[in-house]
C-alpha cells in the first residue's frame, strides 16, 4: 500500500505493508517499486473534492494527474504491466441523457473530473506505446462500509450524503442540508447512483483477472443503474437507524446536475460482475453498523 496519509488512515491498512510516500515524489514512488516489486497496481490515490478543485485547480492537476504520471512511469520502469485506475462519473460532466453509458461524451465541468480524464487519456497512450494493460473504472457514488464493520468512511471533511445523514441522525451535526428541492425529479431532490464499496472491490478483483487474461483495455462504469433521490436516502437512513434525520432545504449548489445514473451493463457483461450489496437499505445498514461502533 502506497499512501501519503493526507486523507487515509494507517489503521485501515490491515493486510501488508504501508509505504508512506506521496505520488508527487517521483523518486519516492520508484523506490517503492524497487522495494516491493508489485505484480499489478490498483490506483485509488487522489484528491476528490469537486468544490476544492474549483478553488485550487493546480492541486488537482499536480496531485491527480502528475502524481498518476509518476506512477505510470514507475510501472514502465519496473516492467509492471497491469493497472486498475479509480476514475469517476465526474469525467462525464453534466450529460443531457440518462443513463450515462461509456459512449456518453466526457466533458468534465470541474478540474477534479478533468484531472481524472487526463489520466484515462495517459493510460490509453501508455497502453499503446509501452504495452500497459489498463482498466479505468468510473465510479458513481460509493457508499456502505466493510460488511464486517471493521472499516468505514472516515473523511475530513465529509462530503458524502449517507455519512452526513447518519451524523445528523446521531446529533453529531445540527442538520443535513438538502441542496435543491426543485429539480425535475419525482420528489424535487437530486438523484444519484450509489454503489456499495464491497461490490466496487469485487469489480476491481475481476478487472485484474480481466487484464491478466489480456482482455483489456477496459473503460467501465461502476454503478447499478438505479438512482436514489436525496429524500429517499434520508428516509432510508431514518428507517434503518430508527432515528430522525434533521434536514434543512436549501438552494441548489452550482454544478450539481439533477440526475446522474450509470448504464453499468459493460461492467456486468465484460467482468461478469453482479452487484450484491448495492440496494439502498443494505448500503445504509452496513454504513450504520460501522458508524454505530465509532460512537
Ligand atoms: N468515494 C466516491 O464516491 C468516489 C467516486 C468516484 C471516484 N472516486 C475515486 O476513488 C478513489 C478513492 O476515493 P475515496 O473516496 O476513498 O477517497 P479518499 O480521499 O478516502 O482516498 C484517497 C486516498 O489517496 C491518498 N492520496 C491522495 N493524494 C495522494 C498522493 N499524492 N500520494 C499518495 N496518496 C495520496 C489519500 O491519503 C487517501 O488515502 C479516488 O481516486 C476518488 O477520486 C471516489
Amino acid at each position: 500500500m502506497l499512501d501519503n496519509l493526507s486523507m487515509g488512515h494507517e489503521k485501515a491498512v490491515r493486510w501488508g505493508p504501508l509505504a508512506k510516500v506521496d505520488l508527487r515524489d517521483r523518486d519516492g514512488v520508484l523506490n517503492v517499486f524497487k522495494e516491493y516489486r508489485p505484480e499489478a497496481v490498483v490506483h485509488f490515490a487522489a484528491c476528490s473534492f469537486v468544490g476544492e478543485s474549483m478553488q485550487d485547480p493546480g492541486k488537482y492537476f499536480a496531485n491527480n494527474t502528475v502524481g498518476s504520471q509518476n506512477l505510470l512511469d514507475a510501472l514502465v520502469a519496473h516492467d509492471v504491466h497491469d493497472i486498475v485506475f479509480s476514475s469517476t462519473c465526474a469525467t462525464y460532466g453534466e450529460p443531457d441523457t440518462m443513463p450515462i453509458s461509456e459512449q456518453t461524451p466526457q466533458h468534465p465541468v470541474n478540474p477534479y473530473g478533468q484531472s481524472k480524464l487526463m489520466v484515462e487519456e495517459m493510460l490509453a497512450w501508455y497502453g499503446q506505446i509501452h504495452g500497459l494493460r489498463w482498466a479505468a473504472l468510473r465510479y458513481f457514488n460509493v457508499a456502505g462500509a466493510d460488511p464486517d464493520a471493521e472499516i468505514g468512511e472516515e473523511h475530513d471533511p465529509e462530503s458524502h450524503l449517507i455519512p452526513l445523514a447518519i451524523w445528523a441522525a446521531q446529533g453529531k451535526r445540527d442538520q443535513l442540508s438538502v441542496f435543491g428541492t426543485d429539480y425535475p425529479t419525482p420528489d424535487g431532490t437530486a438523484i444519484r447512483d450509489y454503489i456499495h464499496v464491497w461490490d466496487l472491490v469485487q469489480a476491481h478483483l475481476l478487472a485484474l483477472d480481466f487484464l491478466q487474461a489480456d482482455s483489456g483495455p477496459l473503460q467501465a462504469n461502476l454503478g447499478t443503474g438505479n438512482g436514489h433521490s436525496v429524500r429517499q436516502v434520508i428516509d432510508t437512513v431514518g428507517a434503518v437507524t430508527g432515528l430522525e434525520v434533521p434536514s434543512l432545504d436549501t438552494d441548489r449548489r452550482a454544478g450539481d446536475p439533477p440526475e446522474l445514473v450509470a448504464d453499468a451493463r459493460r461492467a456486468t457483461q465484460q467482468l461478469q460482475w453482479t452487484p450484491q450489496r448495492s440496494d439502498l437499505p443494505t448500503m445504509v445498514e452496513d454504513a450504520w453498523a460501522w458508524f454505530r461502533q465509532q460512537s
